[in-house]
């Protein structure tokens, strides 16, 4: 049996009785709490969570939190505490919540790492000792995607101790009671729930006004879809969005082309936007289970543009950075590839867009002065392909591209050659796995880079130049002696994807060790912009799986 300060109290109720019962702890005394009206939430929850006269529930009434957050709190009473529920009516209480108890645009934005599952270092500027506190399981992205009474604050703070008696001792205290030396002897807990009852509390002029306005957002229409995937580069398509059977539901139909390498992917899906612009969907290729991608997105709110990641693998960290954008009967330019253009050469360029005229011309495309566009090849209302030629004294540099009326800014980079190449991410990420863990793979690119300006590299002025095709290796990283990593952590593709070696103790290698380790990744250019062939490296460090998550699994609504 777990002990659960914050337990309420396990009383049946029926709502007639309900104002003639005592309090709930901590709750109900309390000026704020957002009532419930769902009759399916009061039902299933009201024998453990009172419901007071105005309609506040115990605790479920003083916490706001993302759809992720209100799952992950069902998926909780579920799993310890019996509730039992039909997965529909499981949806349906997470939807109530994460609309009616959810975040303001403003509060979620901060925070849409943490749901977009992007692997990225992220510092806490709020309070350092909460930072510390806090981050030693999970990224600080849960907490500040949650607002909370502070006597909520304090019970979740307080069922951490419950279900993990050593956070005491690990996360909290750090190996004993407060340093005499520090001038604030506070538990280390009781500063962080000061400071988060301070700095995300239930009640905010966000939400209000938020609460005020929001309504299901109408997506239907066709979007134009703008993104990039770590080592395939950039890709262009539509998005058509059509109502689904509920407010707030969409279907969904996608077609984007790889611009590298033209390769088409279609697409359907389904979604829904919660609390008017946070959109969770799922989209297939066909009806391939494998082919699945999480699609988190947040809706701006002129419903204009929305923007965020669509991403698959058993660590979320396969994925795809998208920007939509709703279109109209007008031309619009999504972007040039190849988005660079040496100087005193010929060139093939693709612009691509949605609306684009059928009968365009030359004339009609204008790249700015010494960019000569000499004719169109082909073309279609996603996609025109003409033939340039870049003048020997073209002036280095982006320039804004106009296509029929239509105008992107700094949609084309002139250069005259390629100075360096730099390889993406910098420092890599990948876990052992296949055995009994899954495999954590890791993605590079290579991107081309000019000096700029000031003729110096690695500085503000450098012109990005685009992905470039590369040859992958991987080389010693030289920490310990002799331990050879490179013939155990796992290989890199002829496209930049790394995939690591199993799990578990591998008799082949020396002390009967597991093969992870820490390698560089080695890219090497010959390519013909370039007067010399060149090189760049990153630091990747394959790991173990990650054994305690300290999280649910594959938490998705939707
Ligand atoms: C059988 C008893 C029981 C039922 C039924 C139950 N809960 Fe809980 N609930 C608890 C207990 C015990 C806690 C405190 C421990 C914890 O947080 O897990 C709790 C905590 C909570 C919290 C605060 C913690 C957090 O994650 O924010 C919320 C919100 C909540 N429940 C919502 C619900 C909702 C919504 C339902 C109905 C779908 C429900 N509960 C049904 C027993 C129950
Ligand atoms: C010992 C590891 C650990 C530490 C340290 C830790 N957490 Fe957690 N936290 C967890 C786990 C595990 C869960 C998921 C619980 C579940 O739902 O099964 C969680 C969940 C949460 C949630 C979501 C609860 C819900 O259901 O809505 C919040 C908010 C949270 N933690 C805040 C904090 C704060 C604030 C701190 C620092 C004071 C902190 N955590 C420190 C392990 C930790």
């Amino acid at each position: 049996m777990i002990l659960l300060p914050a337990r309420p109290q396990r009383v049946a109720l029926t709502l007639l009785t309900v104002s003639l019962l005592p309090l709930a702890v901590g709750a109900q005394s309390d000026p704020e709490g957002i009532p419930v009206t769902h009759t399916a939430v009061v039902q299933n929850c009201v024998a453990c969570h009172t419901q007071d006269s105005t309609g506040r529930m115990s605790r479920i009434s003083y916490s706001r939190k993302t759809p992720e957050g209100w799952q992950n709190t069902i998926r909780r009473m579920v799993m310890l505490q019996n509730a039992r529920l039909q997965p529909d009516v499981a949806r349906d209480i997470v939807r109530y919540l994460a609309d009616e108890h959810g975040l303001a645009p403003e509060e979620a934005r901060p925070g849409m790492f943490e749901v977009e599952r992007r692997m990225i270092d992220w510092e806490y500027e709020g309070d350092e000792d909460t930072q510390e506190t806090c981050k030693v399981c999970h990224s600080l992205g849960r907490v500040i995607l949650q607002r909370r009474t502070k006597d909520d604050w304090t019970s979740t703070i307080e069922l951490h101790r419950g279900l993990y008696p050593v956070v005491e001792f690990q996360g909290f205290r750090r190996g004993g009671p407060s340093d005499e030396d520090d001038d604030d002897p506070r538990h280390p807990m009781d500063k962080a729930i000061a400071h988060l009852a301070r700095a995300f509390p239930l009640e905010t002029d966000e939400w209000r006004s938020w609460s005020a306005t929001k309504r299901p957002a109408r997506l239907a229409g066709m979007w134009a879809v703008s993104g990039s995937e770590m080592g395939k580069g950039p890709l262009y398509g539509t998005l058509t969005v059509q109502r689904g059977e509920r407010d707030g539901d969409v279907t969904t139909a996608l077609e984007y082309r790889y611009a590298r390498d033209g390769n088409t992917v279609r697409r359907t899906g389904r979604a829904t936007v919660y609390t008017g612009f946070q959109w969770r969907g799922r989209s297939f290729e066909g009806s391939d289970e494998a082919t699945a991608l999480r699609e988190v997105m947040f809706v701006e709110r002129d419903w204009q543009s929305m923007s965020g990641r669509w991403f698959r693998g058993d660590y979320d960290e396969i994925g795809l950075d998208v920007s939509l954008h709703r279109v109209r009967s007008d031309p619009v330019v999504l972007g040039v590839y190849p988005m660079a253009a040496r100087t005193g050469q010929a060139h093939t360029v693709t612009v691509f867009g949605a609306n684009l005229p059928q009968d365009i011309g030359a004339d009609a495309i204008d790249l700015g002065p010494g960019v000569d566009v000499r004719r169109v090849t082909s073309r279609s209302p996603t996609a025109v392909t003409a033939q340039i030629q870049v003048a020997a004294d073209a002036a280095l540099g982006p320039r804004d591209v106009f296509i029929a009326g239509s105008n992107m800014e700094r949609g084309l980079t002139v250069f005259d050659e390629v100075h360096r190449i730099a390889v993406e991410p910098r420092a890599g990420l990948a876990r052992v796995g296949g055995i009994v863990f899954p495999k954590q793979l890791q993605q590079f690119q290579a991107v081309a880079f000019h000096n700029g300006p000031d003729e110096d590299p690695e500085t503000d002025d450098d012109l990005r130049l685009g992905v470039v095709d590369v040859t992958w290796g991987l080389e010693e990283y030289t920490r310990t002696f002799d331990d050879n990593d490179i013939d155990y952590v796992g290989a890199i593709d002829r496209n930049g994807l790394f995939t690591p070696a199993a799990d578990g103790p591998n008799p082949q290698r020396n002390q009967n060790r597991n093969n992870i380790g820490d390698v560089w990744v080695v890219a090497t250019y010959a390519g013909d912009n370039a007067p010399a062939t060149l090189r760049a490296r990153a630091h990747l460090v394959v790991t173990v799986p990650l054994y305690l998550r300290w999280e649910p699994w594959k938490v998705t609504p939707r």
